[in-house]
């Protein structure tokens, strides 16, 4: 394929100082994620997960530090151009177009990435991992659930074949089922091999899911390793009930 060496990460973030003007918001992070592996960010509210991933996505230009992907320099390209290189991000909130079709939506997750044929093709095998969105389908977006609008949001991530998958907060507002519902998606996506860095509120079961954790805190690695072990060093107690947030969408 490629100029990248069977042990390379996909992704390298390296020495990553991010600011929303004046504040700075990431104080050199590193991190890493290699292709298969499933890695959480775990870390309270304002620790700047989301900042991380908007910056890795194109979303935010980072100061300084640079971003490896698939073996290129990609600092500074821009949202498209990096979605085109097989990179999808999952924004916290999900942000999916609730006028636009289920249909549309997940035509847009496609655009710039594949042909109409392959689209077609690959429905059938996105309906048995997304039955509601075939109901749905000629539905507008703004019409589904909280959890089910997130199903779509993943949807449109997934449908172009991204090299890495990264979501922020998939569980975030949803009803017990429905976090289930998402953890055994995430689980069934690894086990397809799909390479995700995930964020998640819930670090107990981000943890649990994880083959490597992150735990940030005032924008820096707090600790990165083996998801069991950081269990034993933080209080995954206050992690948790830190990074909860805000009421039931459904
Ligand atoms: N648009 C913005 N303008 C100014 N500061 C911002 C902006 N977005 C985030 N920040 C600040 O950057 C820091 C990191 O925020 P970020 O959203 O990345 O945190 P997070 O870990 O995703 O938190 P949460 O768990 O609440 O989603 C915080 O101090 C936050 O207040
Ligand atoms: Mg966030």
């Amino acid at each position: 394929m490629s100029n990248i060496t069977e042990n390379a990460p996909i992704l390298q973030v390296t020495d990553l100082y991010v600011a929303y003007g004046p504040i700075l918001a990431l104080h050199g992070i590193s991190l890493e994620v290699h292709k298969g592996e499933l890695v959480s960010i775990c870390g309270v509210n304002g620790a700047g997960k989301s900042t991380v991933l908007k910056a890795i996505a194109g979303v935010l230009k980072p100061r300084s530090g640079s971003i490896r992907f698939k073996g290129k320099d990609v600092t500074g390209w821009k949202p498209e151009q990096l979605h085109k290189h097989g990179m999808a991000l999952v924004p916290e909130g999900r942000e999916i177009f609730p006028s636009l079709t289920v249909e549309e939506n997940l035509r847009l997750g496609a655009f710039g990435r594949y042909q109409a044929r392959r689209f077609a093709e690959d429905l059938e095998d996105f309906f048995t991992l997304f039955p509601i969105l075939k109901e749905r389908y000629h539905q507008a977006g703004g019409l589904l659930s909280g959890g089910e609008q997130q199903m779509l949001a993943i949807a449109r991530g997934l449908i172009s074949h991204p090299d890495l998958l990264m979501m922020d907060e998939p569980s975030l507002g949803l009803s017990p089922n429905r976090v289930d519902q998402i953890f055994e998606l995430i689980m069934e996506l690894k086990s397809r091999g799909i390479t995700i860095l995930l964020v998640e509120q819930n670090a107990q079961r981000a943890l649990e899911i994880a083959d490597r954790a992150y735990l940030f805190s005032n924008g820096r690695v707090e600790y990165a390793g083996r998801p069991q072990d950081m269990a034993g060093k933080v209080d995954i107690t206050s992690v948790y009930l830190g990074g909860q947030k805000g009421g039931d969408v459904e």
